[in-house]
């Protein structure tokens, strides 16, 4: 029998602004699991980053079941009915729909999800980040896949010696998913060219070459697509198959080291440096910096063991140090240049307004 986990994730509402869920959301949001979900899925783990819930699934219902689909919007629709009692902010936010219909893919909340055939030891990661996109994985899982620099396993395992397949997907088209498949090593500079634009390419999916077998799978929603409007960043969420022929755990760790600059941060306009911080961590600094934290689990029959909080070790403290002096250095210089995004990423409406005032002010001289 094969093992699915989906993991589907949403900001239903927050205190003190978009910082955390408060404690009776969380713990409304694992009743109804516990109570609705008890005879659907084999295992489930809940919890927070930042103002976003995720609900982590075992089950053995394949992909994209409608089942697991609809307990998912079901529990955020009792969670936001708390979320609105207690009046939190953003109460629902990523319930963009009114009704569910089939899958919450284009409803608002985003989803990874996987289907394997259990190893006899089974250990995977699972990521959650806030106030940033789906692109935010690209260089992590460019370097951890692609570069051995990173990934010696590149090098010295002959298990991962075919190299791996990356299904890349272009955001920016809404007329359905669009695609591409490319194959690492022989077409590493094809790959690197569509990453570079974290806002439009997001890898969607990691294939081992070796053994054909799922590796990853990340969240792609562009909730900006479906709405239309701002409703908040997409803080995606990803799903890492680890060790034997795939990545070792501490290659897939590594590149986060960088706190490479990402999309998001405060009003999800501006770029700050992604900050590897522990499970059920909040945002503060400018409502940020971008966040992602690691849960590393086994899976077995089903069953998932607890997480190990995989960035919770002194090591990633000096990180953190490290990202607090680059998010401080791009801060200081405000709205100006590379700390904004561009004007077509901006995530406000509000600015698209004011330039239309100041255009009918301009005056061409002769
Ligand atoms: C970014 C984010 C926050 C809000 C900001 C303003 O993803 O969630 O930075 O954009 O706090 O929020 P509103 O517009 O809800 O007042
Ligand atoms: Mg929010
Ligand atoms: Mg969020």
């Amino acid at each position: 029998m094969k093992t699915t986990l989906s993991v589907i994730k949403a900001d239903i509402g927050s205190i003190g602004g978009h910082i955390r869920p408060s404690e009776r959301l969380l713990e409304e949001v694992k009743n109804y699991v516990t109570t609705k979900g008890r005879s659907l899925v084999t295992d489930f783990y809940i919890s927070h980053t930042g103002d976003d819930i995720a609900l982590l699934f075992a089950h053995s219902l394949g992909k994209g079941s409608e089942k697991i689909h609809q307990l998912a919007w079901d529990t955020f629709v009792a969670g936001t009915k708390v979320a609105k009692d207690q009046g939190l902010y953003g109460a629902g936010q990523d319930l963009l729909k009114d009704s569910f219909s089939g899958n919450v893919r284009g409803l608002g909340p985003a989803v990874a999800e996987m289907e394997f055939q259990e190893r006899p030891n089974e250990p995977f990661l699972f990521f959650a980040a806030d106030k940033t996109d789906p692109g935010a994985y690209n260089l992590p899982l460019y370097l951890s896949f692609a570069d051995p620099m990173y990934n010696s396993g590149l090098i010295l395992s002959p298990s991962m010696s075919k190299g791996f397949r990356f299904v890349i997907m272009d955001v920016s088209y809404t007329e359905g998913d669009r695609l591409i498949e490319l194959n690492a090593p022989e077409e590493l500079y094809d790959i690197a060219a569509l990453l570079r634009d974290n806002q439009r390419f997001v890898i969607e999916a990691i294939y081992s070459r070796n053994n054909e077998e799922i590796v990853a799978s990340v969240s792609t929603t562009r909730l900006h697509n479906i709405a239309g409007k701002y409703t908040g960043k997409d803080d995606p969420v990803m799903l890492v198959r680890v060790q034997g022929a795939f990545p070792a755990t501490g290659e897939v760790l590594a590149p986060f080291n960088i706190g490479h600059y990402v999309a998001g941060f405060m009003r999800g306009s501006h770029n700050g440096p992604l900050m590897p911080v522990r499970i059920n961590s909040s945002i503060s600094y400018f409502d940020g910096p971008p966040v992602v934290c690691g849960h590393a689990f086994c899976v077995h029959d089903g069953k998932l063991t607890e997480p190990a909080d995989a960035f919770d070790h002194p090591y990633w403290d000096y990180v953190r140090n490290k990202v607090s002096q680059k998010a401080t250095d791009i801060r200081a210089q405000g709205f100006s240049g590379a700390a904004m995004l561009s004007y077509s990423e901006l995530e406000y409406g509000g600015i698209v307004e004011k330039m239309k005032k100041l255009e009918a002010k301009f005056k061409v001289g002769l």
